[in-house]
């Protein structure tokens, strides 16, 4: 959990510049106990539902900072687009299906731990798309669904691909 996956940035080396504004942004969140509760579910192989938050978070950051859109919302909403604890493969859930209720969920979990604001709201309800029918109506909203899927394929071939 120290380094997004494929990045060779500490996060938690205050002494680097990108990891130090990057937890400034989110270190709220990821010191939160019931954050930290990601981390005991698998989201993709052996790649955990936390670390998979971080690598997208990380992610948007730098290419909304690249771009010089909110950063900061952009780290906020991608450490929180997945934010649900349980299983989806095996418990399903009254909001209807996967694609469809996880967003809820994780947006009804954010908000018992932060204020929320509209772009990280987005970023989170609409990160599905096209798989929910409502696109992302944000520029740091539309990259962040599109960085959880580049996060997504990456996790699933290093896992295919690692050694036991
Ligand atoms: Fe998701
Ligand atoms: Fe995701």
């Amino acid at each position: 959990m120290q380094k997004a996956i494929g990045s060779k940035i500490n996060l938690f080396d205050f002494n680097n510049t990108l990891a130090f504004e990057f937890f400034s942004c989110v270190s709220d969140l990821i010191n939160h106990p019931l954050f930290k509760k990601l981390d005991n579910f698998s989201q993709h192989i052996k790649t955990s539902r936390l670390q998979h938050s971080i690598n997208v978070a990380y992610y948007s950051f730098l290419v909304c900072k690249f771009l010089g859109l909110d950063y900061k919302s952009a780290a906020r909403g991608g450490l929180l687009h997945d934010f649900y604890l349980y299983d989806w493969r095996t418990q399903k859930q009254p909001e209807g299906y996967h694609a469809k209720a996880h967003p809820i969920i994780a947006l009804r979990n954010a908000n018992k731990i932060t204020h929320v604001n509209k772009i990280e709201k987005n970023c989170i309800l609409r990160h599905m798309w096209p798989l929910t029918p409502i696109p992302p109506r944000y520029l740091e909203s539309f990259i962040v669904s599109c960085i959880d899927k580049y996060c997504a394929s990456f996790e699933v071939i290093i896992n295919m691909f690692a050694k036991e």
